[in-house]
C-alpha cells in the first residue's frame, strides 16, 4: 500500500497477491472492492475488474498479483478499517453485491 499510512487527498495504490484455490474468479464479473471506513465507508467502494490484470479463469493453484490506483478524498477518522474483498458483482444488484454474497478472498487491516 502506498502511502502507508494513507493520506488523503492523495491517489492512492495497493497491490494485492494470492493463490486461487477454488477456481471461481472468472471473467468479467470477479472484482476487487476496496472500502475504507469505521462503522460507514468515508467514500463509495473502489471496484476494479479482477479479470482486467491477468487471464481468466484463474485455475485454481494459480498465484496472482495485481495493482490498482485510486483517489482518496475523505476525512479519515482517527480508527479505521481498509477492507478489500474479491467476489463475482451480481449486475442485477443496485448495491453491486457479490452473487451469493460469496467473498472469495479478502484482506483487512485495522489503522488506529
Ligand atoms: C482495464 O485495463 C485497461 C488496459 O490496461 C485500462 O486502460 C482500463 O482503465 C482498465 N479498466 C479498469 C476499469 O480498471
Ligand atoms: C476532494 O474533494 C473536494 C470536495 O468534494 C474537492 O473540492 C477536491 O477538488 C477533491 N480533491 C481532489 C484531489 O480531487
Ligand atoms: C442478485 O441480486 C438480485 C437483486 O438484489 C437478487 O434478487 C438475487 O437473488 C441476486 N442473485 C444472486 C445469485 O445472489
Amino acid at each position: 500500500m502506498s502511502p502507508d499510512p494513507l493520506i488523503s487527498p492523495h491517489l492512492t495504490t495497493i497491490t494485492i497477491a494470492g493463490e486461487e484455490v477454488d477456481g471461481l474468479i472468472i471473467d468479467p464479473v470477479s472484482s476487487l472492492v476496496i472500502t475504507i471506513g469505521a462503522t460507514v465507508p468515508v467514500q463509495p467502494p473502489s471496484v476494479f475488474p479482477v479479470c482486467n490484470a491477468t487471464d481468466c479463469p484463474i485455475f485454481t493453484g494459480t498465484k496472482y498479483t495485481q495493482t490498482v490506483t485510486f483517489l482518496l478524498n475523505a476525512t479519515l477518522p482517527p480508527s479505521y478499517q481498509i477492507d478489500l474483498t474479491i467476489g463475482n458483482i451480481n449486475s442485477s444488484s443496485p448495491q453491486m453485491s457479490f452473487l451469493h454474497d460469496e467473498i472469495l478472498a479478502c484482506a483487512m487491516a485495522t489503522v488506529s
